[in-house]
């Protein structure tokens, strides 16, 4: 199981001091070898936080890239190569906040392509807005994301897809347990080689209810990442 913590635009220096509890929490933790963990802290934070989780299971990602693969004139902007060298493995592309931002299809696809050529792997977004649901194009609105996101791209290890319906990211609302299902079935179907996670208020008074969810293969968390007392009963409880 994936427990990808996205700390958003989240965290100075001194929040680092808070994952020690997670780094210590594993040491004891009975190991399971289908447990991995990944921080995806904001690109500020990368290199220190690669140096405190060294000697650890845990790694580091970041949260989006440029798309072009080599050094550029785009002021203000990184790209993978710049990630991987300090230290990052994974990167998320096409997270909703930047959809919601303009990010298109077609972008999303190019930055997965140059994140995976810089040796990162892609924790790649998808998910349908509140009005989408409402009009019934849920599968229709994924299937447009895989499409164009991962067009001409060889999928093989390098892609964990994260489902996050747009509507209960921050709003404490998760999907129904058998809609949750289907939608992750669905994704499966259509890319059978990619473990697919879900994404949207995961919380420890609702992990219970997820992990009941037999076809999930993990959790992209926001808010409760940054809490490493309900990040770690996140852990607990889905393995207890
Ligand atoms: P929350 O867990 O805060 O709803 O955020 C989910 C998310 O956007 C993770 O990428």
């Amino acid at each position: 199981m994936y427990f990808i913590a996205n700390w958003k635009m989240f965290g100075v220096l001194n929040s680092l001091n808070s994952i020690h509890k997670v780094v210590k929490f594993l040491k004891n933790f009975k190991k399971n070898n289908s447990l991995k963990i990944i921080y995806c802290p904001p690109n500020t934070l990368i290199r220190p936080m690669t140096k405190k989780l060294k000697d650890t299971y845990i790694d580091v990602g970041a949260q989006n890239c440029h798309e072009h693969d080599k050094f550029g004139a785009f002021t203000g902007s990184v790209n993978s190569i710049m990630l991987k060298n300090v230290g990052a493995k994974y990167v998320i592309i096409g997270h909703s906040e930047n959809r919601q931002a303009g990010e298109s299809d077609k972008l999303i696809n190019l930055k997965i392509k140059s994140a995976i050529k810089s040796g990162l792997k892609v924790i790649f977004c998808i998910g349908e807005t509140l009005q989408q649901k409402r009009k019934k194009i849920t599968k229709q609105v994924l299937n447009k994301q895989i499409g164009f996101g991962l067009n001409k791209i060889k999928i093989k290890n390098n892609i964990i897809l994260a489902y996050e319906p747009v509507w209960s990211i921050g709003t404490g609302v998760i999907p129904k347990k058998n809609e949750l299902f289907e939608t992750i079935n669905f994704i499966k179907k259509k890319i059978n080689k990619c473990k697919v996670l879900y994404g949207g208020s995961v919380n420890p008074k609702n992990i219970n209810d997820l992990k009941s969810i037999v076809n999930i293969d993990g959790y992209l968390i926001g808010g409760a990442s940054q809490d490493p007392k309900k990040f770690i009963d996140i852990i607990k409880k889905t393995y207890s």
